[in-house]
C-alpha cells in the first residue's frame, strides 16, 4: 500500500515524548482493541522499558467480546497491566481510575519503604494517533480540577490532572506514530482511521476492507447493513452497495468515494458490529 505521507515533524514528538518521560513513573498506554498489534509502536516498548506500564484496550466497545479477552491474557502473561475501557463512557471511568491505582501501588508502596508517605505518583498517556488519547485524558479531566505545578528543575509549566490516590496525570500525551510494518497492518490502521482518510485511494482501501470481511467470513455483516446480495466478485458487492445507497454520479456511474467514505465510517462508529481485525494467537486475520 502506498501511503505518500510522511510527518516531518516526527522527531520533535519523540524527543518531546523522551523528555516528558523523565517527569513519571507510570506510562499508561492506550492501544486500539480492534488492531492491538498495529496500533503499538514497537518502539514504545524501548522507550517505556524502565518504567511502570498499564496498557490500555481502548475502543473495546467496537472490538469483539472474546477477542477483547485473548487480548488482556496475552498483554497480562508479559506481566502489564491491563484494562478494557471505553473512553466515551464516563459510567467506565471508575474501573480506568481503578486500574491505574492498581499500576500504582507497588511504586507507592517502594516510596513509603523509603519514609515518603505521601509523594504523589506522576503519570502520563501514550499511543499512536487516533486511538482515543485525548478522549480519554478529558473523561479524566472533567471530574477533576487541573492544577498547574512547577516541579523542580524543570522551567517550563505543565499541566497535571489529579486523578484519586495521589495519582498525577500529564494533560498531554505522548505520541508516535505507528510503524507500517508490513501490508496488512498498515491496512489495519487505515480501516480503522489511524491514517487520515486524505493520504490514502480510499477506494482501494475499501476495496481491501471488504475483502478482508469476506476473508474473515463478516461479509453478512455488511449485506444486512445494506440489505443487498453478495456479488459474484468483491467489486460486484460494492456496486450492491453502492447502488442501494444511491452512491451515483451522473445518473449511472457508481462514486466509489461515496460508497468508500460510507462503509468506513459505518465501520469506524460501529455499525457493521464489535469487529476485531487483529488476535493474539494467528496475528490478523
Ligand atoms: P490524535 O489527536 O490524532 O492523536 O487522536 P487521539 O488518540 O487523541 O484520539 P481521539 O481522542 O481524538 O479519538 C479519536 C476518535 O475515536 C474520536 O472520534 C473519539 O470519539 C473516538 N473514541 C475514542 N475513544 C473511544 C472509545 O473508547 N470508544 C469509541 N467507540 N470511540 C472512541
Amino acid at each position: 500500500m502506498n501511503i505518500n505521507w510522511y510527518p516531518g515533524h516526527m522527531k520533535v514528538t519523540k524527543d518531546l515524548l523522551k523528555a516528558n518521560l523523565k517527569l513519571v513513573n507510570i506510562v499508561i498506554e492506550v492501544i486500539d482493541a480492534r488492531i492491538p498489534r498495529s496500533s503499538k509502536n514497537p518502539d514504545f516498548d524501548e522507550l517505556f522499558k524502565d518504567k511502570k506500564r498499564l496498557i490500555v484496550l481502548n475502543k473495546y466497545d467496537l472490538a469483539d467480546s472474546n477477542i477483547n479477552r485473548e487480548w488482556e491474557e496475552y498483554y497480562k502473561k508479559q506481566g502489564w497491566s491491563v484494562v478494557l475501557y471505553n473512553s466515551t463512557n464516563h459510567k467506565e471511568l471508575k474501573k480506568l481510575e481503578n486500574a491505574i491505582e492498581d499500576a500504582s501501588r507497588e511504586i507507592v508502596e517502594r516510596y513509603k519503604n523509603k519514609g515518603f508517605l505521601h509523594k504523589t505518583i506522576k503519570a502520563m498517556i501514550a499511543g499512536i494517533p487516533n486511538v482515543g488519547k485525548s478522549t480519554l485524558i478529558n473523561s479524566l479531566a472533567k471530574k477533576r480540577s487541573t492544577k498547574t505545578g512547577n516541579i523542580p528543575g524543570i522551567t517550563k509549566q505543565k499541566q497535571w490532572i489529579r486523578l484519586t490516590g495521589n495519582i498525577d496525570l500529564l494533560d498531554t500525551p505522548g505520541i508516535l506514530w505507528p510503524k507500517f510494518t508490513d501490508e496488512e497492518s498498515s491496512l489495519d490502521l487505515a480501516f480503522t482511521g489511524a491514517i487520515k482518510d486524505e493520504v490514502l485511494e480510499l477506494e482501494d482501501i475499501l476495496f481491501k476492507f471488504v475483502q478482508r470481511m469476506e476473508k474473515m467470513g463478516l461479509e453478512k455483516s455488511l449485506l444486512e447493513r445494506y440489505g443487498v446480495e453478495a456479488g459474484e466478485r468483491t467489486i460486484d458487492t460494492i456496486d450492491n452497495i453502492a447502488k442501494k445507497r444511491a452512491c451515483i454520479y451522473n445518473k449511472t456511474e457508481i462514486d466509489y468515494l461515496k460508497v468508500s467514505r460510507m462503509i468506513l465510517k459505518d465501520y469506524r462508529d460501529g455499525n457493521l458490529g464489535r469487529i476485531s481485525l487483529e488476535r493474539p494467537t494467528t496475528g490478523t486475520f
